[in-house]
């Protein structure tokens, strides 16, 4: 008996996550586990870490690079009924981690909540989104997060306030504990007027991003002090391709996939950005994006 056989009618084994990211590249999960509640997942952790099997939770794949060797561990996709309901009592909204943060930011902006409006064109869970303080130059997803309900990594549930789950660019403190829900504090506003700023940003997004194209959105954060698109255009590396990976002639944050390419591509033209922009402008870019690498694989610099 395997030791995952009590979870076996919600494992898949073997599973293609690569091609569930928004670049749909890359390779395999060991096994995906589509958990039933809460305490299903628990008891799956504990499991897992008594076997020493690593974890990662795939929201919605919109912020993950997926490496061609895959992930030999458990992934945790939070895509059952449980994880995905939202409510509210008054102005205070709870989402589960599940939720679909584009879908959600619309039925606010509907209903005359604001908060999310600025989040229009970012797509996402809202497990990822928080994780990740989602958002841009109008605003964070942090800050309206009022709280949020995390599951550690041994099992154990854990509330934790806006303060604790220290929010900053593109960055929490979460490290491996997993959200199951957030409590948002939205202020109550006029529904064409907050659909008509999400309507802008996203036009706004559409006109300066490849929205349309497989990517992971911006790679790179911003260094301090400058714009990494801004860096990597002046470098000259609009349209510069790796295998059939190319930075983005509209973006130069933004790596796109054509047809037929492999994660190595996407890796191979991430180093070669890095080295470039560090060699033209003494400047480190740091990764936005998250990269499920093989575990001891040493990172390649062109
Ligand atoms: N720029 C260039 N060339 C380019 C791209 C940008 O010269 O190819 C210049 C722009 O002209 C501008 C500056 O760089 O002067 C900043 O560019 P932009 O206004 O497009 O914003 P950004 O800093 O590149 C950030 C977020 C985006 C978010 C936008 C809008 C980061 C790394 N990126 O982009 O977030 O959508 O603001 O709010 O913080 C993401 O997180 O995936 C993402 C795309």
């Amino acid at each position: 008996m395997s030791w995952w056989s009590e979870f076996a009618d919600r494992i898949e084994p073997d599973a293609p996550i690569g091609l569930s990211t928004w670049f749909q590249l890359g390779g395999s999960a060991r096994y995906l586990f589509h958990p039933r509640d809460i305490d299903d997942l628990a008891s799956l952790l504990a499991r897992a870490g008594q076997e020493d099997v690593p974890f990662k939770v795939l929201g919605a794949g919109a912020n993950v690079l997926v490496s061609d060797d895959g992930f030999d561990g458990v992934v945790v996709r939070l895509d059952s009924d449980t994880f995905r309901t939202t409510s509210r009592r008054g102005d205070s909204w709870e989402v589960g981690a599940g939720a679909d943060l584009p879908l959600f930011a619309h039925q606010c902006c509907d209903q005359g909540f604001s908060g999310l409006e600025c989040l229009a064109g970012i797509p996402g869970s809202i497990g990822g989104a928080v994780r990740m303080n989602a958002g841009g130059r109008s605003g964070e997803l942090g800050d309206v997060v009022r709280e949020i309900d995390t599951l550690r990594s041994d099992g154990f549930a854990e509330t934790l306030t806006h303060d604790q789950i220290g929010f900053g660019y593109r960055h929490t403190e979460l490290g491996d504990r997993i959200v199951l829900s957030a409590r948002l504090a939205l202020e109550r506003d006029d529904p064409d007027r907050l659909k008509g700023r999400f309507d802008e940003l996203l036009q706004e997004k559409r006109r300066a991003q490849p929205l349309g194209d497989k990517s992971a959105g911006c790679v790179f954060k911003n260094p301090e002090g400058h714009a990494a698109g801004a860096l990597i255009d002046r470098a000259g590396l609009k349209g510069k391709r790796c295998g059939r990976a190319q930075v983005s002639e509209r973006h130069a944050n933004f790596i796109v996939a054509q047809e037929g390419a492999t994660a190595s591509d996407v890796l191979g033209l991430i180093d070669l950005i890095r080295e470039r922009v560090r060699r033209a402008f003494g400047i480190e870019l740091e990764e936005e994006i998250d990269i499920w690498r093989p575990v001891n694989t040493p990172k390649v610099h062109v």
